[in-house]
């Protein structure tokens, strides 16, 4: 079997290369995007090597002349972004403003959120596009809540998105546009009057601006306002995209959800499962070698490309039984859904409470939540980095 790589963006289905490439070929060669060979590796074992592994580095990825899945649509460094985000006191103010106690301080006002597009929903009827009327102005809400930018602005902060993380094969002109045009927004919110007293993540960055001296150190403002960029596109994207697989998932299997819907409490275990089943991280994660070695025993040479296919790992019969069913209460539930290793996601505490929250206020309020069309029908967007559907049509 060849294996064109990335494999089908479609969300719902597991895609039959998983097992195949388990089996037969757990470290395959493919194609990128952009016509750059690289390694695809598909087992939990061998998955969780290449991220704990340093020898294959994130960091690399970002040398110019790296091998490539696709062509960047940002500077280069920031696909290196928490190595980055790692001076002027700007590490220290991110992690605060993920950490579990300001998360859990922040939930209430999710949820109130959540409730709010429910009653406009309410008002006007089914059927409905959740997309565009609950998960994406509900990620929105809860990243400008965190990062402490204006709610209103949510549109033009998600649309960037659609640019801004596209996988294409050669780079275009519109990427830059869209990187300056997020940048110059943020660096207008970092800059306004008033700005050191902002709630959330901004104001803290824009006490450590003042603290360096604002513009007249162009360095460090340029790099605080892409840090303030690069997390809101890093969150929003990653947030709604496993939000709307994770409402496929249970709007599929009808028996799982009413099951949920009646034990909120086991909400936990649940948003777990849901991470490691769903299939959000389209294009696997990335590293270079950076010396020869070998992996699985298959040598691997100095600047090779190393691909960790999460959903591969994620679906290992070794370590998940029955990996193909969607059991909510299953434990243990050792999933790869936020990486492992170095890079593993600093903003778990965030990425959890945000999905808990959504689902049980939506189980809880409309419990006949149904998808409006057939599943097969769903239209599923290509060309992206995360495996999402371009609308969800609900009734209830
Ligand atoms: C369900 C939601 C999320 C999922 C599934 C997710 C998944 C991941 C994964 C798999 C990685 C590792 C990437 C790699 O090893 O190459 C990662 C890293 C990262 N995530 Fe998340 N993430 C989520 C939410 C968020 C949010 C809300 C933020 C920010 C507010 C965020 C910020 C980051 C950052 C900055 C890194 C880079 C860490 C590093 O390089 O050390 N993520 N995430």
């Amino acid at each position: 079997m060849d294996v064109a790589f990335p494999l089908s963006r479609r969300g719902d289905v597991v895609p039959g290369e998983c097992a195949w490439l388990r089996e037969h070929r757990p470290i395959a060669r493919v194609r990128t995007l952009t016509g750059d060979p690289a390694w695809l590796v598909s087992t939990y074992e061998l998955a969780t090597r290449v991220l704990r592994d340093e020898t294959f580095s994130l960091s690399a990825t970002a040398l110019p002349n790296a091998r490539n899945q696709y062509a960047p649509t940002f500077p280069l460094q920031v696909r290196n972004n928490m190595a980055r985000i790692s001076d002027r006191g700007a590490r220290d103010a991110v992690m605060r403003a993920l950490s579990p106690p300001v998360i859990k301080k922040a939930t209430g006002g999710f949820r109130h959120k959540a409730d709010a597009l429910i009653d406009e929903m309410l008002a006007e009827g089914p059927p409905i596009d959740l997309k565009a009327r609950f998960t994406d102005p509900y990620t929105a809400s809860v990243m400008c809540a965190v990062l402490g930018l204006p709610d209103d602005d949510w549109r033009r902060l998600m649309s960037g998105l659609d640019i801004g993380i596209m996988t294409a094969p050669r780079p275009f002109q519109g990427a830059q546009a869209n990187w300056d045009k997020g940048m110059s927004y943020m660096a207008k919110r970092l800059r306004a009057p008033g700005a050191t007293d902002a709630p959330g993540l901004l104001g803290t960055l824009a006490r450590l601006r003042a603290e360096h001296g604002g513009e007249e150190d162009a360095d460090t403002d340029e790099y605080l306002t892409m840090t303030l960029h690069t997390l809101f596109e890093a969150g929003a994207v990653s947030t709604s995209a496993f939000l709307s697989l994770a409402i496929v998932l249970l709007l599929r299997d009808s028996e799982e959800r009413r099951w949920l819907g009646d034990h909120p409490e086991a909400i936990g275990p649940a948003v777990e499962e849901l991470l490691r089943y769903n299939l959000s991280i389209g294009d696997a994660l990335s590293r270079i070698a950076t010396q020869d070695t070998e992996l699985g025993g298959v040598p691997i040479a100095t600047g090779d490309l190393v691909l960790v296919l999460i959903e591969g790992a994620n679906h290992d019969p070794a370590v998940f039984p029955d990996p193909d069913r969607l059991d909510l209460t299953r434990t243990p539930n050792p999933h790869l859904a936020f990486g492992d290793g170095r890079h593993y996601c600093p903003a778990t505490a965030l990425a959890r409470a945000h999905a808990a929250t959504a689902l049980t206020t939506l189980l809880a309020r409309l419990p006949d939540l149904r998808l409006a069309i057939p599943a097969d029908e769903i239209n599923w967007r290509s060309g992206w980095i995360k495996r999402t559907p371009e609308r969800l049509p609900v009734l209830w």
